[in-house]
């Protein structure tokens, strides 16, 4: 059975730039393969500062991958740094990958572009952890041997650095590890946020996938639309309410509304409506389970426990074989 692995890091609320970019698309792989999915609690350290934040978040994510679905007796959930053997094989991965390929990973590099453009010292506040983010991800992803890794478009880099260090440790030591291929999902695109830019925990444009009525209400009207009258024709494509929409509805209500956006005979008022009640219908279920779990905090740790129990069974032989490879004589 063809191997999957993917992670969430714990640095901000789930949202549905998550959702329709990641989550939805890793469940349904779950279904046919073998899923280790986990909650990169080591991942957020590098931009969460506050523990108790880091805490909160930690169950956040994994009540989430819960209340939408995942099956922790088929899947494997489980928390990274309940498997800190992920820590020692990205320090033997990192001797063999190219330090000018972390160079040019695109957060580390829009944190240089930043201070050079604010005229400061190009590493001004930036961490090592955010420098080596990617390194950490490949040895996520390589101890398992994974064979599909579904991630959102902005992950797309840190595959292929992946690849790339995997390629060159196999080069060097013979065939460890097994290269694995990125899941995009092409049909989602960008998720645009409330802003009309990219959805991101980090701008605060997020449509929350558990947010009660009333902050859905909020957020949704928020959304900034152009200013043609209620009668004027309008283009579903350029319109952010619509985007949403065409993600969260079925496809034959997107068809729909699509017409009315095309014929003038829907306000841009109307779609925020249509798309608030559609959220509820699609998300609500899934928000009372969210709930529940959260408040069952017991239930989650052990979980968590129980996964990391059941990878470590494979990351173990991985592990001593790539020890093995390089050089490292083992304790007797
Ligand atoms: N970078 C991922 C995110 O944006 C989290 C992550 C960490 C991950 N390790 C991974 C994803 C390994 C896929 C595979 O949240």
């Amino acid at each position: 059975m063809r191997r999957v692995v993917t992670g969430i890091q714990p640095s901000g609320t789930p949202h549905l730039g998550n959702y329709f970019g990641m989550i939805e698309p890793a469940l349904a792989l779950a279904g046919e393969a073998s899923a280790i999915y986990f909650v990169a609690d080591y991942h957020a350290l590098t931009t969460v500062r506050d523990p108790g934040v880091l805490k909160e978040l930690t169950f956040d994510v994994t009540a989430t991958w819960l209340a939408l679905g995942l099956d922790p007796d088929d899947s494997i959930l489980y928390l990274q740094s309940d498997l800190p053997e992920v820590c020692e094989l990205s320090w033997l991965l990192g001797c063999v990958l190219a330090k000018g390929l972390l160079n040019r990973g695109h957060a580390y590099k829009s944190l240089v572009d930043e201070n050079q453009q604010a005229g400061r010292p190009a590493d001004a506040g930036v961490t090592a952890g955010v420098f080596n983010y990617p390194l950490l991800m490949a040895a996520d992803i390589l101890i398992h041997g994974a064979d599909v890794v579904p991630v959102g478009d902005d992950n797309r880099q840190h595959i292929e650095i992946t690849r790339d260090v995997a390629a060159a440790f196999n080069a060097n030591y013979g065939p460890v590890f097994t290269v694995p291929e990125g899941r995009i999902e092409p049909s989602v695109g960008t998720v645009p946020g409330t802003d009309g830019r990219k959805m991101s925990g980090s701008t605060d444009n997020v449509i929350p996938i558990f947010a009660g009525r009333d902050e859905l209400t909020r957020r949704i009207m928020a959304i900034v639309t152009d200013s043609r009258r209620p009668d004027e024709p309008k283009s579903p494509e350029s319109c952010n309410v619509y985007s949403l929409y065409r993600l969260v509805a079925a496809p034959h209500d997107a068809a729909e509304l699509a017409g009315r956006y095309r014929s003038g005979s829907v306000t841009y008022r109307e779609a925020k409506e249509r798309l608030i009640d559609t959220h509820e219908r699609r998300f609500g279920g899934a928000r009372e389970r969210f709930a529940e779990l959260s408040a069952d905090r017991t239930y989650l740790r052990a979980v968590l426990a129980s996964g990391a129990e059941r990878a470590r069974a494979v990351v173990t032989d991985r592990l001593s074989r790539a020890r093995d490879a390089v050089g490292i004589i083992s304790a007797p």
